[in-house]
């Protein structure tokens, strides 16, 4: 069976979806692995390191798509790659095949199975398969980094001979995977930190980081779905979060938003009115940039100064870490690819509930409850 991997396309993509070591163990097991020449170039994996590996290295791109009988990737390969594809092949990226339903229909049509990376349950047998996860810790490291390079401060305490100096504060909205590393990491740093979530089971998690959870009265009992995603909040409920939100990021000097609703855009959490009031020179990050920013002010893919305070939204910032972006992401897909291949034959079993909710099509069926509903 050759599993191939292509060089990756899209703009500001760095990662790779297979690393040498990886490559390594799917060739242990009897199977062939093809990468596009440069293809880990930009993650700092080189084609020879591949090549000791023992994988075998394709200079024509259409080749590799054509022969292809697992196509592995970050993003989804362009339409036109994918036609090169053949009936039958098995491609796993992130898809979000909700957000595509064009892209559902044209792989259901041309007998592709398609795998989502994005798909994957979040069920604790699954957990180090989770892509999303993996993903999103790097992105809450990165925006904590971030953060702290663009405030003109010192994160920790500091005694120093002219002085004593305060540690800076961090507010962190969302304390979900990316919220919890971004924690973590302001903590490590120095910072006395804070933090928000609609979800209230959260805070214990909040606390064990030693930050201190920020509590908002709300009408809804229940602010989670069963997978563990935060629900949409009542427009009462908004309204008390806002004004709560407001008096702490007044007093932050960094604020880092992490905050989403699968299917809904961003919640809006810091308005203009809030940057207005905060003081000159502070940062807000907003991991939600790309889909649509937590805060009024963000422009995604840009830094910006509104107010004195710098606004900076930044897109597919796993990216910007593209070498152990790369190694957790593979590691995430032979985790997935040693339950669905067994003994070099693939093994569509969909009673097994992680490969009946990450398969999206498979032989000319859309297979997913999730886009059955
Ligand atoms: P996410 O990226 O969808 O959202 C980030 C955070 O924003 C969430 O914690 C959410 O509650 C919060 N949020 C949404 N609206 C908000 C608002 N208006 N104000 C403040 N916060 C708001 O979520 P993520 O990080 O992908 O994961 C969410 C949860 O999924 C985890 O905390 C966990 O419970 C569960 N999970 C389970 C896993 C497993 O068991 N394998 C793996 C990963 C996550």
């Amino acid at each position: 069976m050759i599993i191939a991997v292509p060089k990756e396309t899209a703009e500001h993509e760095r990662r790779v979806a297979l690393t040498p070591d990886v490559a390594a163990q799917l060739i242990k097991k009897d199977l062939e692995v093809w990468v596009e020449s440069g293809a880990g170039l930009a993650a700092n994996f080189l084609d020879s390191a591949y090549e000791e590996a023992g994988v075998k290295i394709v200079a024509e791109r259409s080749e590799l798509f054509e022969k292809a009988e697992v196509l592995l990737a970050v993003q989804t390969p362009s339409n036109e790659d994918l036609k090169n594809l053949k009936s039958g092949a098995i491609l796993i990226c992130f898809l979000w095949a909700l957000q595509h339903p064009d892209l559902v229909e044209s792989l259901k049509s041309s007998g592709i199975s398609s795998l989502g990376m994005d798909a994957i349950p979040r069920i604790s047998r699954a957990q180090n398969m989770d892509a999303l996860s993996s993903m999103s810790s790097i992105a809450g490291y990165k925006a904590s980094l971030i953060a702290a390079d663009t405030l003109d401060k010192y994160f920790p305490m500091m005694m120093t001979a002219a002085g004593t100096i305060p540690p800076s504060k961090a507010l962190i909205l969302g304390a979900g995977v990316a919220g919890l590393q971004a924690i973590a990491t302001c903590r490590k740093l120095g910072a006395v930190v804070e933090a928000y979530d609609v979800r209230p089971v959260v805070k214990e998690q909040v606390e064990s980081l030693g930050a201190k959870f920020v509590e908002v009265p709300l009408d809804e009992e229940n602010t989670e779905t069963k997978g563990g995603y935060a629900k949409e909040l009542s427009k009462d409920s908004q309204e008390r979060q806002k004004q709560v939100i407001a008096e702490h990021v007044k007093k932050s000097d960094i604020v880092i938003t992490t905050a989403l609703i699968p299917g809904r855009p961003a919640p809006l959490l810091v308005t203009k009115e809030m940057v207005a009031a905060m003081k000159p020179g502070s940062v807000i990050v907003d991991l939600a940039a790309e889909n649509g920013g937590n805060c009024e002010l963000t422009e995604a893919g840009k830094t910006v100064v509104k107010h004195e305070v710098n606004i900076v939204g930044p897109i597919n910032l796993p990216s910007q870490l593209s070498n152990h972006a790369s190694l957790l992401y593979a590691k995430n897909m032979l985790n997935l690819l040693n339950l669905l291949i067994k003994e070099g034959t693939t093994n569509f079993d969909f009673e097994d509930e992680i490969l009946l909710n990450t398969t999206i099509t498979h032989q000319g069926e859309v297979i997913s409850p999730m886009l059955k509903k």
